[in-house]
């Protein structure tokens, strides 16, 4: 395989080839993952000083925890949503800007809930784990944001009363039907997908690669440590994304 990290191209030539690819598609596809917004300050869920280490999920990101304990969960989420307010974009998520303003048929799929691509500029954006700064009603089911940090506790409902959740997909819940078909779609007509940050370990997401590989796209992964995914991609860049991606827009579509 020419692209992969055992081979002796140096990263930029790796890089060059893959901007060969990159510059004549029309259809591309992104997935990111916790990883592109590590370089902003926001820790991943999995890494040393991942958001999960002091806490089991099953307690906090299920709706049972928050059947059982909603105050719990929210302060999880009240914690996150303090930690993230101040963070600002990267250099990787302004590069995924750059490629959608240069790219026919762009989608960003991401995983992340922080709103960071949004901050950035990115508009043909699918949150499909949701946006943490929304929050849903239980009872009447709207859906709206709030940025209050800290928010009070528990937040109600400023309509109907009810209490109110993160609007987040929570495990053991379905992804949004329609998201989820949006992205299959772009999935299936990508000529590239490029593969940010992601430890590839949460369906459905990590099977969207294999979708698109099998679709007929050529996958390019970008991480600082190899994944399950990295033995079937077409390129594995191991390094930080807010600096290999400016690279790969620069290779692409020049300075
Ligand atoms: P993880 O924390 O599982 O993985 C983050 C990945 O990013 C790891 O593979 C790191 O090696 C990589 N990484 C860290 N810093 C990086 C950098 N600067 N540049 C490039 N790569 C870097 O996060 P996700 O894969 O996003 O779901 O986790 C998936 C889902 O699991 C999350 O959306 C969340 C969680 O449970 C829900 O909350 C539903």
């Amino acid at each position: 395989m020419p692209g992969s990290p055992g081979s002796n191209q140096s990263i930029s030539a790796r890089l060059s080839e893959l901007a060969q690819h990159l510059l004549p598609a029309s259809h591309v596809a992104v997935l990111t993952g916790a990883g592109i917004s590590q370089e902003s300050g926001i820790p991943t869920f999995r890494g040393p000083e991942g958001l999960w280490r002091q806490y089991r999920p099953e307690e906090l990101a299920t709706p049972a925890a928050f059947r059982q304990n909603p105050r719990l969960v929210w302060e999880w989420y009240d914690w996150r949503r303090c930690l993230i307010a101040d963070k600002s974009p990267n250099p990787a998520h302004y590069a995924l800007v750059a490629l959608e303003a240069r790219i026919p048929e762009f989608t960003l799929i991401t995983q992340n809930v922080d709103g960071l691509h949004k901050l950035a500029g990115s508009t043909r954006l699918s949150e499909i784990h949701g946006n943490i700064w929304q929050v849903r009603c239980l009872d009447c089911g709207r859906v709206g944001e709030d940025r209050r940090v800290p928010l009070p506790l528990l937040p109600y409902c400023p309509e109907c009363g009810g209490l109110l959740r993160p609007n987040v997909v929570w495990f053991g819940e379905p992804l949004d039907v329609d998201i989820l078909n949006q992205a299959q779609l772009a999935l299936q007509q990508a000529q590239v997908m490029l593969v940010v940050g992601t430890s590839a370990l949460v369906q459905p997401a990590a099977s969207f690669a294999y979708w698109a590989q099998k679709a007929g796209a050529l996958i390019a992964e970008f991480n600082l440590e190899p994944t399950p995914l990295t033995g079937q991609v077409d390129f594995s860049f191991l390094g930080m994304a807010g600096e290999l991606l400016p690279q790969l827009v620069t290779a692409t579509f020049g300075a």
